[in-house]
């Protein structure tokens, strides 16, 4: 079973209170990081449980609450296609989140993959992310995740390469993913695990089976993914809706 000493488990009754409470988290952990060291780091995730989530941060009262002039923002994973795809996570979080608030433009670091293999993308990421922390190893404040059905996250998916080997990478390509698109970037274990934060958000019938075996069943990240997901000197908090919560023991 998980080490729970870092874990924060919470569950709302449905995904419209899951999302109010995982904007509220991401505008206090900005406050907390802006107050504390000047700025606020953070990877968004891919898929569509953050857009609710996304979409109450574009609002006020949390729209107003965050000095989005200090927030730099960049993914813990992105599929391999352009970014004003319709499967691009950096054009869902645009839509939702940066066309509506005032974040400069440069503060926005997505993972550009222009004229860019997979690798060299990842290089290419793995190179920004040593620029902007000024060291080997990134520490994000916060890195939002989410989980599939499988037990996957990021784009680290069950039996892949990834999963199975550690790794001095920061960021990798991501082949035949099961999920599509089927090439995709990803970080690593070694980044999220380096995270202050790390924020899970899972929501839907359809997960609860795998959530009861990831948080409360025998460890085995390369059957699931997500419990490799287990920050070294930082905390994992779950946010889940009931729906997702409804096999737990808690
Ligand atoms: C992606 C995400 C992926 C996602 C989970 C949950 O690229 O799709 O990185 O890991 O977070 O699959 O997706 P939903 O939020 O859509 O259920």
């Amino acid at each position: 079973m998980l080490k729970q000493e870092h874990i924060e488990t919470s569950v709302f009754s449905n995904s419209t209170e899951l999302a109010k409470a995982g904007a509220e988290r991401f505008a206090e952990l900005a406050r907390t990081a802006i107050t504390t060291h000047g700025q606020f780091s953070v990877a968004l995730s891919g898929g569509s449980t953050p857009r609710a989530m996304y979409g109450r941060l574009a609002k006020s009262p949390l729209k107003d609450a965050i000095d989005w002039t200090r927030v730099h923002v960049f993914w813990s994973d992105e599929r391999y296609v352009p970014l004003d795809d319709t499967d691009s996570c950096y054009l869902l979080a645009r839509e939702t989140l940066f066309d509506h608030v005032p974040i400069p433009a440069n503060n926005i670091h997505p993972m550009a993959n222009v004229n860019l293999s997979p690798e060299e993308a990842a290089w290419e990421h793995a190179k920004t992310l040593r620029t902007f922390f000024g060291s080997s190893l990134p520490r994000f404040d916060l890195i939002l995740l989410g989980m599939g059905p499988d037990g996957h996250t990021a784009s680290l998916f069950p039996g892949s390469p990834q999963v199975k080997a550690t790794t001095d990478d920061l960021v990798v390509a991501v082949y035949n993913s099961p999920k599509p698109p089927p090439t995709r970037l990803s970080f690593t274990y070694r980044v999220i695990n380096n995270a202050a934060n790390v924020l899970l958000l899972v929501a839907g019938v359809d997960k609860a089976a795998t959530l009861s075996e990831v948080l409360q069943g025998p460890v085995d990240q390369v059957k699931l993914p997500v419990q490799g997901i287990q920050p070294i000197d930082g905390k994992a908090i779950w946010l889940l809706d009931e729906a997702a919560a409804r096999e737990l023991d808690l």
